[in-house]
């Protein structure tokens, strides 16, 4: 089966079911508190449905959702891992539930219809309970049930979680069956379907988490059941009406199907892999080292490519520090293949002829995408040049920390490509002090999204609580500094910084700067508390909250309010939150940056120490 093939059978198949076929949003949110870089689930554009707001395809949809997930990036050249992949999913907004989710699932999945899968080689988790929320006998009654009207005898596997026997239902913990986005927002207990990659090798027996590992078994599609929406203090709240979030990866399910071991052998990857073969001269078999080469290559060519056609570009920082990391360690991986030459626009083209009638935007924005890989491409590569002879010149034991971020303030040689270089020379580097040294010099937003970068989704726990209510005491004290013509631009919270855009015609004079951090600080040295209440638009309008994304919010929205002893109102602003308690938790605020954002717009980088 293609994977035009597949989509194409997904989406009809939840048509047939009642779905709304709707299309891929962009790979970068459309509004970034910060959390999240890109798009990483089929259910991240949709959070505000699965909180109840009115979808206007109804209550079912179903679509295929780019994806990029960054977490992972150092697993990508095993078997599965990819950056970019396709999730399909169907999405039930409060109306059907497990029963119809489960039964829909196993006849996509083995009805000669449909997929065609062989039932006998599929198993399925479901959530043990754990934390006040209890086992889902609902799933499992309702798998049995699947499994007996299929003529199957089906057994649910004790705490052992021991595959043997009739075993195919194996109740797991929070870790494994518990589905959220970030730290925050919708979530449920969920169940995967996993299905046997190696049948020749015999009956399946084992212990469940050991043969995933092994990759004899292999997640193809989880359904979760969101009953919960988790609030920054870490209370579950049951939803009004629960929902359906699925998420099945084409890259995956194309594997099985294709009767394949890794994703890298499916037609998604293949062409890439010949047009890498013919460049290099290299082999994708000729050694684990090839293998790993051609599969990061590929994986990261495909990934920009996608992100270039929403518009990202490569920068020090954001998505674009992102992107530009993947397109480097592409041309890194190419150089030790003994490409010399230019070669991800060749690629690229492969990429953009291969997935481009499904997503049109990779032929639209054809050129953009070739001048963008070609100019850093070109760059790096003389980056790299000069770096390496550098880097040989150094001990063939250890490199200290501060040459290691000489490599980098000097000739642009990136520290994890020191770090990585290394390595794989078997030479010892001080990260610890090449690390300090590098946070002496370095500019705070490049940190601050080199930190993203690492953990994929930001951790949008205590430090990004903080900084947000920092950042509306930051806009109060602007609007009370410079006047009531400044109101936010835009925002971008990591767990290091905050960034703050706003109108302002000129630059912020360092006078007015210290006035503005003064008033924050008085107000965290004033502990005060930060409230929040539920109300609608227009209330909270009436109160002259602040709200920068008015569009955005349904009837309900959340204000919160920091009201000084003077029974003074200090900030209240629209927001979604997570937002610190009590402003006492803040410690002290600092402005390290102001700089111009736009034409009118201003820019304020701070941190809190
Ligand atoms: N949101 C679920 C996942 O990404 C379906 O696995």
């Amino acid at each position: 089966m293609t994977a035009n093939e597949l989509r194409k059978k997904y989406l009809d198949f939840f048509e047939s079911k009642g779905h709304t076929i709707i299309p891929s949003a962009s790979l970068v949110p459309r509004e970034t508190d910060g959390s999240t870089l890109f798009t990483t689930a089929g259910m991240h554009p949709l959070v505000p449905y699965l909180l109840g707001e009115q979808h206007p395809g109804g209550n079912r949809v179903a679509n295929v959702q780019k994806c990029v997930r960054t977490g992972d990036i150092d697993d990508v050249g095993d078997n599965r891992h990819l950056t970019f992949f396709e999730m399909m999913g169907n999405w039930s907004f409060g109306d059907y539930f497990k029963k119809e989710a489960i039964v829909w699932s196993f006849e996509f999945l083995t009805d000669p219809k449909w997929l065609g899968l062989d039932k006998n080689r599929l198993y399925v988790t479901v959530f043990k309970g754990e934390n006040v929320i209890p086992r889902d006998e609902e799933a499992i009654a309702t798998w049995q049930k699947v499994f007996a009207d299929a003529g199957m005898e089906v057994e649910v596997a004790g705490e052992d979680e021991m595959i043997k026997s009739n075993v195919r239902i194996i109740p797991l913990g929070t870790d494994d069956n518990f589905w959220i986005a970030g730290a925050t927002g919708p979530c449920g207990g969920d169940t995967e379907m996993f299905y046997d990659m190696r049948p020749e090798e015999g009956k399946l027996e084992g212990k469940f988490g050991d043969l995933v590992d092994s990759f004899r078994i292999m997640e193809v599609w989880n359904n979760v059941f969101m009953e919960f929406n988790k609030t920054a203090e870490g209370k579950y709240e049951k939803l009004a009406k629960p929902n359906v979030d699925t998420g099945m990866g084409v890259e995956r399910t194309l594997t099985v199907l294709d009767g394949e071991y890794t994703v890298f052998e499916t037609e998604l990857f293949k062409p890439l892999f010949e047009k890498i073969a013919e460049i290099s001269g290299s082999g994708y078999q000729d050694s684990d080292e090839t293998k790993k080469a051609f599969r990061i290559i590929a994986d990261h060519v495909r990934a920009s490519v996608f992100m270039i056609a929403d518009g990202v570009t490569p920068l020090n920082t954001g998505a674009g520090y992102v992107l530009r990391r993947l397109i480097r360690r592409a041309v890194r991986y190419g150089k030790l293949l003994g490409i010399e030459k230019d070669f991800t626009v060749s690629l690229a083209e492969i990429v953009i002829q291969n997935f481009g009638d499904f997503y049109p935007e990779l032929k639209k924005q054809r050129e953009i995408i070739f001048a963008e890989l070609k100019k850093e491409e070109e760059k790096f590569r003389k980056t790299l040049e000069n770096g390496l002879k550098q880097f040989n010149k150094l001990s063939s034991t250890a490199i200290s920390g501060k040459d290691a971020f000489d490599l980098y303030q000097t000739y642009g040689f990136p520290l994890e490509l020191t770090i990585e270089i290394a390595k794989e020379k078997g030479v010892i580097v001080d990260e610890k002090e090449a690390g300090d040294e590098m946070k002496k010099h370095q500019d705070l937003s490049r940190t601050a999204s080199a930190g993203m970068f690492k953990g994929g989704l930001a951790d949008s726990g205590e430090e990004t609580a903080r900084l947000h209510t920092a950042a509306h005491l930051l806009l109060a004290s602007l609007r009370q500094i410079l006047g009531d013509h400044v109101f936010q631009k835009g925002s971008n919270i990591t767990p290091e910084r905050l960034r703050l855009d706003f109108s302002h015609p000129e630059k912020v004079v360092p006078e007015q700067l210290i006035l503005i951090e003064n008033l924050v600080n008085r107000a965290i040295e004033a502990k005060l508390d930060v409230l929040n209440e539920e109300m609608t638009l227009e209330q909270a309008k009436k109160l002259n909250a602040m709200g920068v994304f008015e569009s955005k919010y349904g009837e309900k929205v959340t204000v919160y309010s920091i009201i000084n002893d003077a029974g003074e109102v200090v900030s209240r602003e629209i927001c979604g939150g997570p937002h610190a308690k009590n402003t006492g938790e803040l410690g002290h605020f600092k402005i390290q940056k102001e700089e111009a954002s736009s034409s009118g717009v201003r820019r304020i980088k701070a941190v809190l120490t």
